[in-house]
């Protein structure tokens, strides 16, 4: 096959799961063909898929609103066995073994965990609804709903898009966050908080009500999850400033701001009860280890747990004074680098092979969006 049916093949894919009548009329007809020799007839389809948003926005928005059912997704497994239970975030029933060793991180995690669930489903549900009432593609990622969840106490069993059983969880916004001198966008890199979280896979959630005891086996789940939200929060926490400055719409900019803003907020919250993870060793697994945030290799005056505003660092040049901030924000494949990122934590172990292909294309055309009037 040549890479321009290949491309052909990836975009039909695609199609079936952007959900536009005009679209899907207009994808029947998509061959090799056209592709190759079909400039109008693209432009016409591009249009089509944008309705009136500039490309590139409705692009970056289609990015947006896939990382939304994604993080929707994995908030409705944390809630259903560990957060309040009510109409607001239907489905579970509650775990009460795991909401009590959350509860070790914070007396509210619960509550925590619902209104960040909800706000999750709030901005899914306004992106695709927005770029619907312009006309443009929306995402569904409803077929790759595959995934066999948790079958412990609490849990809907129903199908998930996301894998919470398997997780490698990056935890160097700990150090990132704390570095008065360092910031990614410069290359720099950050160590570990917890090493061990960052090699293997490590579950989340518990799997089965196997994993409901001993009670430092669940607690080390749960402290997982305690690193696991911050981790999650603070890519999109990065992920919407740095498209931002490619989008050309000041109401989408409107947007991406809007939203953005609240996964920080989620993030420093995040961030503050991760400090409070008790040290322990998992007894069923005897290399996943917490250990005491306050004492050497971390701990003194940079690294002490309650630190959990932005320490100023070096920002966009090294001669301008240091300042307190988001890092990273470079825009250069934001998209494409969050979505390896959530892959390489494991979340997608079990999807398929067209769930990767979608999203990689839907990343590839967020990191082609440049603002209009820049090249
Ligand atoms: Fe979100
Ligand atoms: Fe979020």
């Amino acid at each position: 096959m040549n890479s321009l049916s290949l491309e052909s093949k990836n975009k039909k894919n695609r199609r079936e799961f952007l959900k536009n009548g005009m679209v899907a009329a207009g994808a029947a007809t998509l061959g090799t063909g056209l592709l190759a020799s079909g400039a109008p007839a693209l432009a016409q389809q591009e249009k089509e898929r944008s309705g009136q948003l500039p490309k590139g926005d409705a692009a970056i928005l289609r990015f947006l609103a896939a990382a939304e059912i994604i993080e929707t997704d994995l908030w409705v497994q944390y809630n259903e066995l560990g957060g309040i239970q009510d109409n607001e975030v239907p489905g579970g029933s509650g775990n009460p073994l795991y909401t009590a060793a959350l509860q070790v991180l914070d007396g509210d995690m619960n509550q925590y965990i619902h209104d960040n669930t909800e706000d999750e489903f709030t901005h899914e549900t306004f992106i695709n609804a927005y770029l619907a009432s312009k006309g443009a593609d929306t995402v569904n990622l409803e077929p790759f709903r595959t995934l066999p969840g948790s079958t412990a106490t609490g849990s809907s069993g129903k199908p998930r898009l996301t894998n919470l059983m398997k997780l490698t969880v990056d935890t160097t916004w700990w150090t990132r966050y704390r570095s008065r001198t360092q910031n990614p966008d410069f290359g720099d890199t950050f160590p570990q908080a917890i090493p061990s979280l960052a090699t293997g896979q490590h579950p989340a959630i518990p799997r089965t009500d196997a994993d409901l005891n001993p009670s430092n086996h669940l607690q080390a789940i749960a402290n997982t999850a305690g690193f696991h939200f911050a981790t999650i929060e603070q890519g999109g926490t990065s992920l919407y400033p740095s498209l931002a400055q490619r989008v050309s719409s000041s109401e989408v900019l409107q947007i991406v701001l809007g939203i953005g803003g609240t996964e920080a907020m989620h993030f420093q919250t995040w961030h503050d009860k991760a400090g409070n993870a008790p040290p322990l060793t998992d007894p069923s697994d005897s290399t996943l280890v917490f250990p005491d945030l306050n004492a050497p290799p971390l701990g003194g005056e940079d690294f002490q747990t309650n630190l959990i505003m932005p320490e100023p660092t070096v920002f966009l040049s090294k001669s301008l004074p240091a300042c307190s901030i988001i890092r990273p924000t470079n825009t250069t494949g934001a998209a494409t680098g969050a979505l390896n990122f959530l892959t390489a934590m494991g979340l997608f172990i079990g999807q398929s092979a067209p769930f990767f292909a979608l999203l990689r294309e839907l990343a590839e055309e967020a990191d082609a969006a440049r603002r209009e009037g820049e090249r």
